[in-house]
């Protein structure tokens, strides 16, 4: 046995005796890996049509882009960012910022291997790194290149911009939920002597000894509290205007969450409501929305942190529901509302001071308007589309991970291959693929389904949802079944593929059979 194999060797003993779970962990990933991730073409390999138009290189378009030219066929990335974009939001966030929810709920693609529980910025970068290198994406990605318009030519092929950028037989949007940083203007703002950061984009800077105010009540506002902890201020003070869940850190918890398979509030939505308010919550379930006031756990992305209620108890932060009025010199003349009582409603007022603020009041959302006028049809726009992803009458579109509006589970998963591999399917096979009118069908049969969902069929769904309406479709047309896993686990594509080369050639045979 050679020397670095014994030590390859010793370093998994070590760690299966010290960390079981985390060897057990990796032990899955590598597993995960070796049967699920396809082969990376070898270098100048002659990839083949169906050729796909990716745009977006932050992890959905690095992944589909990778499922792509693992199953054979060539893609052509394009990023509005510079190469150090590469990792979209990720690339851009503080360098504090990491996974709420634990990595095994962000496998973007098989082969990633997490070694941690809850990966930081730095770690998922490398990972979306590693996978571009990994498939040979370096050639197939055009950076500063922003996609304005999508049109087709004579033959049906999709021109990116214009004809010089080539040719494509589908199209995959992966431009993400997280745009530009949001910055409302706040009346007053000009007065307020101290600095006023975004949330993302608190690198190098200091918060010790520092009152701090913090506007918004989202995910961003438990990071930036995170960092102004990490950064030892004095106080800080969470100025939230609406009440939204926080479901612990545990991924437990989280998976059973995400396997409530209606995908919307239920009769039974009392219960886990119940168990977090007196379990999780505990003394602090004023924070928590009231029942009876509409917003169950099911209608809204909860924030997933374990120690955002520690803060508050331990007197170092306030969670301050309420309405902003304007800055002053020296802090935020702030309404104070009672749990339950609507943004505007009655408060009290109050002055509360600060050195400095946080703007953790989240990102614009990336625009689709380069697709084209027909895929906005009344009543049929994202995310109510085929699938949440598919605008109806092209299903060589597909609007891979950026429609969605509110969700139990996660954005960074294996859906993300699950979805570039239905399109592959509706390239390659034609018998597979869904008109116009069966697509709208599809979307007003989930109308139906979840009618009395409070947020509408499509504005909340659940991970399990996800899983179930990919099964159907497969299920509801017989010349998908042989799809099925290759579109569900990305194996088993030659007899498919088989098949719908002999459907071909015989579809071709009858053509001529008609001409002579
Ligand atoms: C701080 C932070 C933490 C988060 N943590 C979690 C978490 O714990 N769990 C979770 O599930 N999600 C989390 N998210 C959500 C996160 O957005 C997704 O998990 C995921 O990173 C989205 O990846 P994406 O590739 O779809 O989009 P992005 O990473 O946003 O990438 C989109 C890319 O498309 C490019 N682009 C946009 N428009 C165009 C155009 N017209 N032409 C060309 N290129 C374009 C952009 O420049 C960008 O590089 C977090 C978000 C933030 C901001
Ligand atoms: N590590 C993580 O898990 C993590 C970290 C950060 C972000 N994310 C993800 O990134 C996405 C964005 O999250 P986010 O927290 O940045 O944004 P967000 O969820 O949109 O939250 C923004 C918050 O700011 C408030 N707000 C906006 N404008 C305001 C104004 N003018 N005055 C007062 N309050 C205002 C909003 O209130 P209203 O709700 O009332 O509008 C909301 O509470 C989410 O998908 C989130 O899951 C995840």
């Amino acid at each position: 046995m050679g020397a670095s194999t014994q030590s390859t060797l010793q370093s998994y003993l070590q760690q299966l005796f010290n960390s079981p779970f985390q060897f057990i962990y990796l032990l899955m990933q590598n597993l995960l890996d070796i049967f699920l991730s396809p082969n990376a073409p070898p270098p100048n390999a002659d990839l083949s049509r169906p050729k796909i138009a990716i745009i977006g290189a932050g992890l959905t378009g690095v992944s589909s882009a990778s499922h792509c030219v693992g199953h054979g066929f060539d893609v052509q990335i394009f990023e509005a960012g510079s190469r150090d974009i590469l990792g979209g939001i990720w690339a851009k966030v503080n360098n504090t910022s990491g996974l709420q929810i634990h990595s095994l709920m962000y496998r973007f693609h098989p082969s990633v291997k997490w070694n941690q529980g809850y990966p930081d910025r730095k770690q998922i970068v490398s990972e979306i790194e590693r996978l571009w290198e990994r498939y040979g994406l370096q050639d197939k990605t055009k950076f500063d290149t922003r996609v304005e318009k999508i049109y087709k030519d004579e033959q049906g092929r999709w021109i990116i911009n214009d004809p010089s950028q080539g040719r494509y037989d589908g199209v995959i949007a992966a431009v993400g939920t997280c745009g530009d940083p949001k910055t409302p203007h706040v009346p007053g703002q000009e007065k307020f002597k101290g600095p006023i950061y975004h949330s993302s984009q608190l690198d190098g800077k200091t918060a010790k000894d520092k009152k701090v105010l913090i506007i918004g009540g989202g995910a961003s506002a438990i990071e930036a509290l995170e960092f102004v902890e990490h950064e030892q201020a004095k106080k800080s003070y969470v100025l939230a205007r609406s009440e939204k869940w926080i479901i612990p850190r545990n991924p437990v918890i989280d998976i059973i969450l995400s396997l409530n398979i209606l995908g919307s509030e239920t009769i039974f939505s009392w219960i886990p409501e119940s168990l977090l308010r007196i379990f999780f919550y505990r003394d602090l379930a004023d924070l928590a929305p009231p029942p009876g006031s509409g917003k169950g756990i099911f209608t809204e992305t909860p924030m997933v942190n374990s120690g955002v209620l520690d803060t508050v108890r331990s007197g170092r932060a306030d969670w301050l529901r309420g309405d902003i009025l304007h800055f002053t010199e020296t802090g935020i003349m702030f309404k104070h509302r009672s749990q339950g009582v609507p943004k505007g409603g009655p408060g009290k007022q109050e002055h509360i001071e600060g050195d400095l603020c946080i703007m953790a009041t989240g990102y614009e959302r990336p625009s689709l308007g380069f697709l084209p006028d027909d895929c906005f049809e009344k009543n049929y726009q994202p995310p109510s589309w085929y699938l949440q992803v598919f605008p109806p009458g092209h299903m060589d579109i597909c609007a891979n991970n950026c429609t969605y509006v509110n969700a139990i589970g996660t954005v960074g998963n294996y859906h993300i291959g699950i979805y570039t591999r239905f399109l592959l399917m509706f390239l390659v096979d034609p018998l597979s693929r869904p008109n116009e009118r069966l697509m709208k069908l599809w979307i007003d049969f989930t109308r139906f389904v979840k009618q009395r969902a409070p947020t509408g069929a499509f504005e909340f769904f659940t991970y399990a949802e996800l899983m179930y309406w990919f099964v159907f479709v497969i299920v509801i047309n017989p010349f998908r079944w042989k799809w099925a896993p290759f579109v569900l686990m990305g194996i088993g594509a030659a007899l498919p593929k088989r098949v719908v080369e002999e459907e071909n050639r015989l579809r071709e045979r009858m053509k001529n059979g008609k001409a002579t």
